[in-house]
């Protein structure tokens, strides 16, 4: 089967990262539930593509997972890992459409903060040259900074996105004054990221409660979201997860588009 793309699906995507089935899987041991029929599962519900992080200690998505992605997916791969010769070597064996790279420590219970692309320019430039060299689009999971933003340029990578965490938790902590000033980070940052030629993605911690404000943000064209899914996924099945998160997505960007055009008729 083709594999579907952004042309083909319209301005916001929505990458379903499927982890937290894995979490599940090796709980017990065992292949079940299989992180493969789940992929299947959020496409059935609208995901535009598939999102699987293989971290350094194997804890959820395993090699063999990303082999059965990357063989039998209908939609886009994007693997997250962190820039290690092995990730190196496992991407280029593998091919995915893109990498999104992020920053690893094994105490971390996900993943906290976004990459320190300044401090690391060095290595990283070398290492996006090399995974763009195989073919696979890069992407650099960073703070909605705009300093960084033009570092991930100079490094060459061809997306960032903009770690929504902090935002997550003021909202969960009701800080209504932190949520505004987060959203308008995420707004600058992406209209910064857009001018300098990057593809604007974002995620991490995103709920059918918290979705709309990143969705508004019209220079982003990709939302990744994982917990939040497949915890839902339990009391309502996947594919109806996903179906209405997609909803959200799409009705967020909507309003956005008649509020821009009533702006304008004024
Ligand atoms: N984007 C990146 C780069 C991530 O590392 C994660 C978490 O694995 C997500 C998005 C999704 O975050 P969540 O699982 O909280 O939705």
């Amino acid at each position: 089967m083709p594999i579907e793309t952004a042309e083909t699906r319209g301005p916001l995507r929505l990458g379903v990262n499927i982890d937290h089935v894995a979490t599940l899987r090796n709980a017990r041991g065992g292949l079940h539930p299989d992180p493969l029929r789940a992929a299947h599962l959020a496409i059935e519900g609208g995901a535009d593509g598939i999102t699987a992080h293989l971290r350094e200690d194997r804890r959820h998505i395993s090699d063999t997972d990303i082999t059965r992605l990357k063989n039998e997916l209908t939609r886009p791969l994007n693997l997250e890992m962190a820039a290690t010769d092995e990730m190196l070597e496992i991407a280029i064996r593998h091919v995915p459409n893109a990498c999104c790279l992020v920053p690893e420590r094994r105490e971390e219970r996900t993943t906290e903060g976004g990459l320190d692309v300044i401090g690391s320019a060095k290595t990283l430039t070398p290492f996006i040259a090399r995974l763009q060299d195989a073919g696979i689009r890069v992407s650099l999971f960073i703070e909605p900074d705009p300093r960084t933003i033009e570092a991930a340029a100079e490094a060459g990578a061809d997306i960032v996105e903009l770690h929504t965490g902090r935002y997550c938790n003021l909202a969960l902590a009701h800080d209504a004054a932190g949520v505004a000033h987060e959203v308008a980070r995420h707004a600058e940052a992406a209209r910064v990221a857009a001018s300098v030629g990057l593809e604007v993605h974002a995620g991490h911690g995103l709920t059918y409660n918290t979705v709309r404000p990143i969705a508004e943000l019209s220079e982003i064209i990709e939302l990744n979201i994982g917990h939040f899914l497949i915890g839902e996924a339990i009391f309502g099945g996947l594919p109806a997860a996903v179906r209405r998160m997609r909803l959200l997505m799409d009705d967020a960007r909507n309003l956005y588009a008649t509020r821009r055009t009533a702006k304008a008729r004024v």
